[in-house]
């Protein structure tokens, strides 16, 4: 790629990823390195501009993450937090360590006239600190503070330094984004990293890469998948091969809803294949969450070995693996395929060697570069769907009744959310069946039958979920509607519980 670079240099923080997804809003295009590799990187890739992320640790400690910032001579660099603390103590400052925390709220007392935070209209700020700078280094002029943070911004415009102790990042700071837009701009970063351009450098890289060759796009109705798809057709027409394995594990009505949509949407260019005896009958008798995904996983493989004469020819395959996977497995350059995907492995036979096109890009920039691939809103605003469908919502053994129950469950759930009003605002949601029972009564008679889990979360990037308040109103029609209408149900439960401590699925 062709554009300026930001790289942030990753302490531990818990907001880090949210500083690249900040930058990129901004048009530049910005990837994230830890702290350890961060000094062979910023001498690779001579990025415009480094931001030092927040962290857990004290820089007081020992051995506590560092950075060598000769390596950062001449390239502008802003702090944050943990970042601010390291900058000071590398270049002469000094910091202590406070003897309570500070967490939440704060305003800023005073603004210096030209600085960074001069940018920012509001003066509210979310800090969560221990440590603080209490002596800046030579030559840096203290531009902000708060009552408790006598050094809560500080810059050398002469270096190209800047540092503040809050998170300009979180939208709990919400003038944070003036601020970040003036460092770009101070720093004379190019803004020029657009969907268009990304679809364009992409094109040609997936051209160039697979010649006259053809791909294997595994695709499953979800946006990521769908994306790749379009974008890999885009790019090399029908050798792009598209592959849909239905597994009889979607929702009710979907596989039909993806033959189609694919159909209108891609000429026509998808293979259906249709495997409900193979995945029914390879999870029979299974509980283990883990074994139940694994084999979800094998059976995408031998259907494809069953289907080799059908994909000869293809020597790549084609994943819709994301920013937030490629980050979570730990290196950004290795080509790793999560039990995660689709595609839970490759066969030896196979041979392919792997494209993922998407793999810079955030959730909502999938969906941006997907709208302007002109893919469809009820493609694009789909909600994320898990690889191994139904099996991860079903505790227990995953039959044909079951998935039945789960499906209607979940026709009802999401078709009273829809009418609702609801949709919108909702990152995920679905129903799940458990696999205890309990007595309930019903037109005089006892029951003695499973319960139905609802979950309905927002999100950003499904890292973190909260439950979304729904109306009760809504909640109690739509449990009455799914005792009434689906058999084998007697109660309906609504999951409250947040992410962290729980997992947005229950398996
Ligand atoms: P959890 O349950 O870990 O889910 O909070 C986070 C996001 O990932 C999806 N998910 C999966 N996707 N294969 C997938 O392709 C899986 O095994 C899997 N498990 C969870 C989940 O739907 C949510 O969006």
């Amino acid at each position: 790629m062709t554009h300026d670079l930001v790289l942030v240099v990753d302490f531990g923080g818990q907001y880090t990823q949210l500083i690249v997804r900040r930058i990129r809003e901004l048009n530049v295009y910005s990837e994230m390195v830890a702290w350890n590799g961060a000094a062979a990187a910023i001498r690779d890739r001579k990025p415009s501009a480094v931001i030092l992320s927040g962290g857990p640790r004290s820089v007081l400690e020992e051995n506590a993450p560092n950075l060598d910032f000769s390596v950062l001579e001449g390239i502008p660099t802003l702090g944050i937090c943990y970042g601010q603390q390291l900058m000071a103590a590398a270049l002469g400052g000094e910091v202590r360590s406070t003897s309570h925390r500070e967490y939440g709220f704060q305003t800023l007392l005073e603004q210096a006239e030209g600085s960074l935070v001069a940018e920012m209209s509001s003066p509210e700020v979310w800090m969560s600190h221990g440590d603080q700078v209490i002596g800046a280094p030579a030559g840096f002029e203290v531009t902000a503070s708060t009552a408790a943070c006598p050094i809560a911004a500080m810059e050398n415009t002469a270096a190209q330094k800047y540092a503040v102790q809050f998170h300009p990042e979180v939208t709990h700071t919400p003038s944070g984004r003036a601020l970040l837009a003036k460092f770009i701009q101070v720093a004379e970063v190019r803004q020029d990293w657009t969907a268009e351009n990304f679809i364009e450098e992409q094109i040609a890289s997936i051209r160039a890469t697979v010649g006259d060759g053809k791909v294997l796009c595994a695709v499953s109705g979800g946006v990521d998948s769908s994306v790749m798809a379009a974008l890999l057709t885009r790019a090399i027409g029908d050798r792009a091969v598209c592959v849909f394995v239905d597994h009889g594990l979607l929702r009710k009505n979907e596989a039909a809803q993806v033959i189609d949509t694919f159909g209108t949407y891609f000429n026509g260019n998808l293979k259906a294949f249709h495997e409900h005896d193979r995945f029914f009958g390879a999870l029979a008798g299974l509980t283990d969450p883990e074994k139940k995904r694994k084999v979800v996983g094998e059976q995408f493989v031998r259907v494809f070995e069953d289907h080799a004469d059908e994909l000869s020819g293809c020597d790549y395959l084609a994943q819709g693996t994301l920013y937030p996977d490629v980050i979570e497995s730990g290196s950004p350059t290795a080509a790793k395929i999560k039990t995660h995907h689709n595609v839970g492995g490759l066969p030896d036979w196979m041979r392919l060697k792997l494209i993922e096109p998407l793999r810079w890009l955030f959730k909502d920039e999938v969906r941006d570069v997907g709208r302007r691939l002109g893919l469809p809103d009820e493609m694009v605003d789909r909600e994320p769907f898990p690889g191994p469908g139904l099996t991860v919502r079903i505790v227990g053994e995953v039959t044909r009744e079951r998935v039945q129950i789960v499906q209607d469950a979940d026709w009802i759930f999401r078709e009273e959310l829809r009418m609702a009003g609801l949709r919108k605002e909702i990152w995920q949601s679905y129903a799940a069946l458990l696999d205890v029972r309990s007595v309930g009564v019903m037109g005089d008679e006892r029951t003695y039958q499973h319960p139905i889990v609802l979950r309905a979360v927002q999100s950003e990037d499904a890292m973190t979920a909260r439950a979304v308040n729904i109306p009760f109103e809504v909640l109690e029609r739509v449990a009455f509607r799914i005792v009434n209408e689906v058999s084998g149900v007697n109660r309906v439960f609504y999951d409250l519980t947040s992410k962290p401590p729980a997992t947005i699925e229950l398996e």
